[in-house]
């Protein structure tokens, strides 16, 4: 089991790429099976979340082809089935995405029921309600989800609440119906957009995403096209992050400033200096950071993506602040390992009460999930002494390269699967 060996201390300082959106990505991927066209997808995060769901996607018949490590050519003219199995859904649950494709293109999808999760429940209802709306019969039978229509119909559909997934869902699963359909209180995300976007490009009708209501009038077929997915705005804003926890000075390349402004307003807050350019932000922050209050949100909101890495940058601020996550159930599991750094963190009825400490100190910690992880290395890095962060596999599925990125910002972050190889790899970098 591959594991990072750090040793903190360093500030992290100099320019880093931002790769595609993975949650885009799982959308965009699994919406290209609608045409019977070729389809190429430029700038995919090489990612294990993204590689599982076109190994998912390829089992039905849809020709992969990797042109470069980002960009891949789909050609679903052969879809052998419309049946995902069990194994693919256990290891990343946005193939679940593929029911809203599937039903939308050919009427029927049978997707296993996605399993639990580190940080909630992560119920489905919305994503089921909107396609009854839309006119299908969705049965659970040993533990698939079934759906089916003869004619899927354009519908009035409210959501009870906000959800990335039921909206990103259901506008598949409409944009193909016959009449309109209108999504009421819809997930507002830039990578709900950015599908949007994309089934635009294929020939849909779809208006109003980036508002809670989105209107789309359905076509009776979508023809290829060539896309290219935005800028990982969560990769982006962990890399600031790291940044203000390192008193660094750090700048992400190749992002949409506009899709960061939540995370730049509470760095602001923290005390960091920020410079916005075109298509790249600058974080420059200060010896200690002051104290804030965050409460995660839908979109503009601050992520809730983004809620374990600030409250790690603020267990190292001067004071005590304050971190609401209204989104998931139990998303502060990993409070208990940055205890174990030496953190100040009380979590009561998900609120994190965050006394600043002068300092991390290194530890043995493990990723309990994807952002957790992700926020368990940036302490690591602001960690007096070593500390060895064990099941990254949990963050390679949403981050690619992460230590070599790391390491291109001054970090001492080697990979490593055995002590031997830790070994040898120190001392290789010793002698370069
Ligand atoms: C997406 O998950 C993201 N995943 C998550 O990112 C992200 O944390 C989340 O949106 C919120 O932004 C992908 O895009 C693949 P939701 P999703 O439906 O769609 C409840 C990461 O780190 N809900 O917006 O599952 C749900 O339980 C991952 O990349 C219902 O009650 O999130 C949750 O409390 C982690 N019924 C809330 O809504 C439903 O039918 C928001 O969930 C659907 C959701």
């Amino acid at each position: 089991m591959d594991k990072y060996a750090i040793i903190g201390g360093q500030s992290l300082n100099g320019t880093v790429e931002i790769g595609g959106a993975k949650n885009a990505a799982l959308a965009i991927l699994s919406a290209a099976v609608m045409t019977d066209d070729p389809v190429i997808i430029e700038n995919v995060p090489d990612v294990r979340d993204t590689m599982v769901l076109l190994q998912a996607i390829e089992s039905i018949g849809v020709k992969v082809e990797h042109r470069d490590r980002h960009t891949v050519c789909m050609d679903s003219s052969h879809i052998t089935a419309c049946i995902i199995d069990d194994d693919f859904m256990k290891r990343i649950r946005a193939s679940y995405y593929m029911i809203g494709a599937l039903l939308g293109k050919y009427g029927h999808a049978e997707v296993p029921l996605p399993g639990g999760c580190n940080i909630g429940i992560r119920a489905i209802d919305q994503h089921l309600k909107g396609f009854k709306a839309l006119g299908a019969t969705v049965e659970i039978e040993h533990g698939s989800i079934i759906a089916h229509a003869e004619h899927l119909t354009g519908n009035h559909i409210f959501m009870d609440k906000v959800s990335v997934g039921a909206t990103i869902n259901v506008m598949m699963a409409a944009c193909m119906a016959s009449g309109k359909t209108t999504i009421e209180n819809a997930a507002k995300e830039p990578h709900v957009v950015d599908l949007a976007n994309f089934l635009n490009s294929m020939g849909a009708n779809i208006k109003g995403a980036g508002t809670d209501v989105i209107r789309i009038k359905g076509v009776p077929k979508l023809h290829g096209s060539e896309y290219t997915i935005i800028p990982d705005q969560i990769e982006a804003g962990t890399f600031m992050m790291a940044a203000a926890a390192t008193h660094g000075d750090v700048t992400v390349k190749n992002v949409i400033p506009k899709h960061l402004e939540c995370i730049t307003a509470k760095l602001i807050e923290a005390g960091c200096r920020v410079v916005e350019y075109d298509d790249a932000v600058r974080v420059i922050a200060p010896e200690k950071l002051s104290t804030t209050q965050v409460k995660t949100l839908p979109y503009p909101g601050y992520p809730t993506d983004m809620q374990p890495q600030i409250t790690v940058a603020l267990g190292l601020a001067t004071g005590t602040s304050i971190v609401t996550e209204s989104i998931f159930d139990n998303r502060f599991k990993y409070v208990d390992e940055l205890t174990r750094m030496g953190a100040s963190i009380k979590v009561e009825s998900g609120t994190a009460i965050i006394t600043g400490v002068e300092k991390y100190t290194g530890a043995v910690i493990a990723a309990p999930d994807l952002r957790a992880g992700a926020a368990l290395v940036i302490a690591a890095l602001a960690a007096d002494g070593e500390s060895i962060v064990e099941d990254i596999k949990y963050i390679e599925r949403g981050y690619e390269d992460f230590d070599l990125k790391l390491e291109s910002l001054g970090a001492d972050i080697t990979k490593f699967s055995s002590e031997n190889e830790l070994r040898k790899k120190r001392l290789k970098a010793v002698g370069n």
